[in-house]
């Protein structure tokens, strides 16, 4: 269950008052939400209330998480479906075509106002950033998750997925694009990003929220500043398949092994996740530069949380016919990469994108 311990039973008080409510409203004035479920914390289950982070993700099916949160019942007509039941570091390619092709089809259907994706915190923000990327709709679609399993104390799973229905049957949330709603947060999926590992407001935007849902309203402060959802030259509906873009992360002393052993392994790009602003070790500038005489892609970007990888800076991009990855975290500048490279992009092509998604 999603309520634990004495706020368990405060709540079983006003639960009873919400469903009257609820059964109240005629259906027909509810908006209809879908709540596709993939795993992750906020289906977690741990052995006792104080366990916040020992714990088994993925375990609690979307049947039982709605059935524990009658509140939803008074925001939008919800119904679930288990696309998968896994703990998001366990996502593949595979997983995100699939997940996103549901998407898809579900915002084409006229009876869907908004969809909901509840998903496991840890790639939570590639995914969110692959379905902003693909997704040709303007319904609300947010992805939510949960720093704590409902078994613990002060869980936050309950309200993220409340106020992610909420976002998500929400008028003004549509031509928005895609959101990660958590922690009260509405933030873009582009922006995105899990900037801290062990607490309830783990997501952040280096460039801030675009705004706020409290009680079951949004309260907006600034609109999406890149391309996303109808607006993207993406599509999922045309993808069938991703291709191969690794990421190797650089650090003191590093060594060529990695980028070698991925060109070798069928890589059709690398993102360098380097020091800095981008910064590339001497000793691997000549092993980059290999790759990309071989038709790998090259894209700089950096293992700073915060900033952008500036064009020519570090590197002589334009001689070297390199990629600068902007502000895009690594793990999503390959979600980007693979993307444009399922359309043949060439690097100059690549760099726009990087600057307009
Ligand atoms: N195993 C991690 C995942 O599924 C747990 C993190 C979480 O969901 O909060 O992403």
């Amino acid at each position: 269950m999603l309520l634990a311990g004495p706020v368990g039973t405060a709540n079983a008080a006003s639960t009873a008052t919400i469903t009257a409510a609820a059964a109240a409203a005629p259906a027909a004035a509810k908006p209809n939400v879908v709540v596709l479920a993939t795993g992750g914390t906020i289906a977690g289950a741990g052995a006792s209330t104080i366990n916040s982070a020992t714990y088994t993700a993925a375990k609690v099916p979307v049947d039982k998480l709605l059935a524990g949160l009658p509140e939803l019942a008074q925001v939008a007509n919800v119904r679930g479906e288990q696309v998968f039941q896994i703990a998001s570091e366990s996502f593949t390619n595979d997983n995100l075509l699939a997940l996103a092709q549901r998407v898809s089809a579900l915002s084409k259907q006229a009876d869907v106002d908004g969809i909901v994706v509840t998903h496991g915190t840890d790639t939570l923000a590639e995914t969110a950033y692959f379905l902003s990327l693909t997704v040709h709709t303007d319904k609300p679609i947010a992805v939510v998750g949960s720093m704590r399993p409902g078994t613990a104390l002060s869980a936050d799973g309950a309200l993220n997925l409340v106020n992610a229905v909420s976002v998500a049957a929400s008028a003004d949330a549509r031509g928005k694009g895609v959101f990660v709603t958590m922690n009260d947060e509405i933030n873009t999926a582009r922006d995105v990003n899990k900037d801290v590992n062990i607490q309830t407001g783990a997501f952040k935007s280096q460039w801030g929220p675009l705004g706020m849902v409290v009680e079951g309203k949004n309260y907006w402060f600034r609109a999406p500043a890149k391309r996303h959802t109808n607006q993207s030259e993406f599509n999922i509906d045309k993808l069938t398949q991703l291709p191969q873009v690794d990421i190797v992360y650089a650090y003191g002393s590093v060594q060529p092994t990695g980028v070698n052993a991925l060109v070798q392994s069928g890589a059709k790009a690398i993102i360098h996740a380097g020091t800095g602003n981008g910064s590339v070790a001497d000793r691997m500038v000549k092993p980059l530069q290999d790759a990309r005489n071989q038709g790998v892609i090259v894209v700089r970007a950096s293992r700073v949380p915060y900033g952008f990888v500036l064009r020519n800076a570090e590197q002589p991009d334009d001689k070297y016919d390199w990629v600068v990855a902007h502000d895009m975290r690594p793990e999503k500048a390959r979600i980007l990469t693979m993307l444009a490279l399922s359309k043949g992009a060439s690097t100059q092509e690549l760099q726009r994108m990087f600057m307009e998604y």
